[in-house]
C-alpha cells in the first residue's frame, strides 16, 4: 500500500516537473503546427532545409474522407456554363441490343456505364467533323482557347469545396516550378506528413518535343480537360508533362529560355499554359545515383519530380497520348478511384494477379470468393512486404492476421497505387526482358517485387515521394512497370486493380481465353497468381501495350478503310447508318502513318 502511494507521488512529481511540462507544451505546439495551421504547409517546399517539425514515421488507419460538396458548374470552351451548353455535351446512348460481355473485367464491378457513342457523339464537342457542312454544334476558335485558364477559373469557382482550397497555389501558366537540383547543398526528401490532403488529382499526360499532334490528339486532350477537370469542378487538373529530351538550352535558367523552349516543344497553342517542360539535365541532377534514366526504364522519374514540385495534388494519374476513352473520361477516372477506395486490402494483390473473366468465373463476387478460397481465407501479404532496405511508412494492420480480417481493412481508404492491368511476381516471370534489372537493394535479384504493365497508373503523393527518396538518397531502382507496385507493397501502402472492361478481337475462341486464364484461382498452387507463368502475346486486346486492335476499332468507328488483313471489329454496333462503340479505354491507338 505504502509502495503504491509513493509510486503515485513519484509519478505526479515527474508529471509536473518543469521539464516535462515544457516537453508536453512543445509536442503540443509541433502537432498544432503540423495539423492546425493551414499556412504551415507551403505548396512550395524548401527542398534543402529540414523543416522544424518531425512527424511520425508510419501512417495510421484514418477514417474515410467525407464526400466533397456538390460540384459547381464551370465554363467550357464555348464560353458557357457546361451545365447549360448542349453543344459541349458528348452523346452517350444506350442501345436496345445485347451488350457484349468483356473478355476480361466488368462494367458492373467497376461501375462503368454500359453506354455507346458514335465518333461524332464522342468527339464532336471537341471539334471532330467541324469542317463538314453537317457540323451542327457552334464552332470554337481552338487557337485562342486557353485550357489552363479554363481549368484555373473552374478551380477558383470551386475552391471552397476543397480543404484549404484558397491556399492551393494553382499557378502553372507559362512557367514551371520544376528546378534542377542545387548541387551545392545536401538534398533532403520531404516526408508524407509534411502535406495535408488537397483532395485533388493531377492527370499527367506524357509527351515530348517533336511529337506530331494530329487532330485526333487534340480531340482527345480537349475531351480530357473538359470531362475530368471542368465537369468535376476542379477535382482533377490536366497537365502536359513535356520531355524536351536533349534540348541544348538550359530551360530553367531564365524565363525567356523557358518560353523559347515552350515554342520549340511543339505543344499546340491552346495547351501551352498547361504544359510543364523537363529535360535530361533535370533527371541528371536529381538522380545521379541511378545510372539508367531513360524513359523506357524510368518513366516515373519525371512524375516523382512533378509530385515533389507540385505537391498540391494528392494523386497523380500518368496517361499516354495514345489512349482513347470511348465514353466520358471523368466518369472512368471517378469509377476507377471509387472502386479502389472501396476495395479491401485483404487479397488485393492476389486479386490483381488473376484475370476476372466473367465467361469463365462469373461475376466479381464469384471471382473474389474463388481467390479467397485459393488463399484459405488468409493472404500472402498483411502489412508491408518486408525487405531489409525499406523502413515502411504504411499503417499497421488493425488485426494481427489476415485470416482474422473480414475484408474490412482498407475499405474507404484511397489507394496509393491504382494499376490498369494484371500484376505478376517479377522473380517468377519468365518472359519479361527487364526482369533482372534491379539495383541498390541488399538482396538484388532476390528482392521480392511485382510488376503491373503498362505504366499507366495512379499514384499517391506519398508513394511518389518514397520512390523519389529511395532513388535520390540511396540509388535504388527497378524498371518502370515494377516501381510503383513494389514500393507500395514494401511500404504497406494500398494497391488496387479495378478490372475495367477489356475486349479481345477473337470473340469466341475459348481455347485462347483459357491460355490467358491459366486455370484461374482454382488451379493456383498458392493462391498467389496463376501457377502457369507463360502468357500468349496480347496483340488483340483493347487495352494492352502490345496490341494493334485499338487502332482498328478507332478506324472502323471513323469509317476509314481497314487494311486487308484486319477484320471488322465485332463489338461495334450499327444502327440507323451510324457506328457505335461500347464504353471503354483503348490503348495504344498509334497514329496511322
Ligand atoms: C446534329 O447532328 C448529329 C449527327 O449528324 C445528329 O445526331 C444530331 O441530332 C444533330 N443535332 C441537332 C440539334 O440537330
Ligand atoms: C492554329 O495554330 C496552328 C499552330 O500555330 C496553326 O498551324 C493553325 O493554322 C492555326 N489555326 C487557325 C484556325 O488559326
Ligand atoms: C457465382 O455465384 C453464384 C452465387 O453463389 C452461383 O450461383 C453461380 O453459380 C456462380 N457462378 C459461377 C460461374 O461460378
Ligand atoms: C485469428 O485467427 C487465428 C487463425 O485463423 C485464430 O486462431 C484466432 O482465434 C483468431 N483471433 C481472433 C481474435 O479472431
Ligand atoms: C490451403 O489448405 C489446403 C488444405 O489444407 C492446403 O493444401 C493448401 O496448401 C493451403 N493453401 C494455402 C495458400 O495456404
Amino acid at each position: 500500500m505504502g509502495a503504491l502511494v509513493s509510486a503515485r507521488t513519484k509519478f505526479r512529481r515527474v508529471l509536473f516537473t518543469r521539464q516535462s511540462i515544457i516537453a508536453v507544451i512543445l509536442v503540443y505546439l509541433v502537432v498544432a503546427f503540423i495539423f492546425l495551421n493551414p499556412s504551415a504547409i507551403s505548396w512550395k517546399l524548401n527542398l534543402y532545409e529540414t523543416p522544424p517539425a518531425i512527424g511520425p514515421r508510419r501512417m495510421t488507419n484514418n477514417p474515410p474522407f467525407p464526400a466533397l460538396s456538390r460540384r459547381i458548374p464551370c465554363i467550357g470552351p464555348r464560353g458557357k456554363l457546361l451545365s447549360q451548353s448542349p453543344d459541349d455535351d458528348l452523346e452517350e446512348v444506350t442501345l436496345d441490343i445485347p451488350h457484349p460481355t468483356p473478355w476480361t473485367g466488368s462494367y458492373e464491378a467497376v461501375g462503368i456505364p454500359k453506354t455507346w457513342t458514335t465518333i461524332e457523339g464522342r468527339y464532336g464537342p471537341y471539334g471532330y467533323g467541324e469542317q463538314e457542312q453537317s457540323y451542327n454544334r457552334s464552332k470554337v476558335d481552338w487557337n485562342s482557347t486557353d485550357w489552363q485558364m479554363l481549368q484555373k477559373q473552374c478551380f477558383t469557382r470551386n475552391a471552397r469545396r476543397f480543404p484549404q482550397g484558397e491556399t492551393i497555389d494553382d499557378s502553372m501558366m507559362k512557367h514551371s516550378r520544376l528546378r534542377y537540383r542545387d548541387l551545392s547543398k545536401p538534398p533532403r526528401a520531404p516526408q508524407w506528413y509534411e502535406f495535408r490532403a488537397s483532395r485533388r488529382t493531377a492527370i499527367v499526360v506524357r509527351t515530348w518535343r517533336g511529337y506530331e499532334y494530329k487532330n485526333e490528339d487534340l480531340h482527345y486532350l480537349r475531351s480530357l480537360v473538359v470531362e475530368t477537370a471542368l465537369k468535376t469542378g476542379g477535382e482533377y487538373q490536366v497537365v502536359l508533362l513535356v520531355d524536351m529530351k536533349d534540348y541544348e538550352i538550359d530551360i530553367f535558367a531564365s524565363e525567356p529560355n523557358y518560353l523559347q523552349a515552350l515554342q520549340d516543344s511543339g505543344v499546340p497553342p491552346e495547351f501551352e499554359s498547361m504544359a510543364v517542360l523537363w529535360d535530361d539535365r533535370l533527371l541528371d541532377t536529381w538522380y545521379p545515383l541511378v545510372a539508367e534514366r531513360r524513359t523506357m526504364w524510368q518513366v516515373f522519374q519525371p512524375m516523382q519530380l512533378f509530385a515533389l514540385h507540385y505537391p498540391e495534388f494528392d494523386h497523380f494519374w500518368q496517361l499516354e497520348l495514345d489512349m482513347r476513352f470511348t465514353g466520358d473520361a471523368g466518369t472512368f477516372f471517378d469509377k476507377m478511384g471509387e472502386f479502389a477506395r472501396n476495395e479491401p486490402r485483404k487479397q488485393a494483390l492476389e486479386r490483381s494477379m488473376f484475370q476476372h473473366m466473367q465467361k469463365r468465373i462469373g461475376d466479381y463476387q464469384n471471382f473474389s470468393s474463388a481467390v479467397n478460397t485459393a488463399n484459405n481465407g488468409s493472404a500472402n501479404l498483411w502489412g508491408p512486404l518486408r525487405i531489409p532496405d525499406i523502413d515502411p511508412i504504411g499503417p499497421e494492420p488493425p488485426v494481427p492476421h489476415a485470416a482474422n480480417d473480414t475484408f474490412r481493412w482498407g475499405v474507404g481508404e484511397d489507394a496509393d497505387v491504382i494499376v490498369t492491368a494484371w500484376c505478376g511476381d517479377v522473380r517468377k516471370t519468365n518472359d519479361w526482358v527487364f526482369r533482372h534489372w534491379i539495383g541498390g537493394f541488399a538482396a538484388e535479384r532476390d528482392t521480392p517485387r511485382y510488376w503491373c504493365p503498362p505504366a499507366i497508373m495512379r499514384s499517391s503523393r506519398a508513394l511518389l515521394l518514397v520512390a523519389h527518396e529511395a532513388q535520390l538518397l540511396h540509388g535504388m531502382y527497378l524498371p518502370s512497370e515494377a516501381t510503383l507496385p513494389s514500393f507500395a507493397l514494401w511500404h504497406g501502402l494500398k494497391l488496387s486493380f479495378p478490372q475495367h472492361p477489356v475486349f479481345h478481337e477473337r470473340e469466341d475462341e475459348d481455347d485462347f481465353r483459357e491460355e490467358w486464364f491459366r486455370g484461374g484461382p482454382e488451379a493456383s498452387i498458392d493462391g498467389f497468381g496463376p501457377s502457369e507463368m507463360t502468357m500468349p502475346n496480347g496483340m488483340g486486346m483493347s487495352f494492352w501495350w502490345q496490341s494493334r486492335w485499338p487502332r482498328a476499332i478507332m478506324d472502323a468507328l471513323e469509317g476509314r478503310q481497314l487494311k486487308d488483313d484486319v477484320k471488322y471489329p465485332y463489338l461495334l454496333a450499327k444502327k440507323d447508318g451510324k457506328v457505335y462503340v461500347p464504353n471503354m479505354v483503348l490503348h495504344p491507338v498509334k497514329h496511322n502513318s
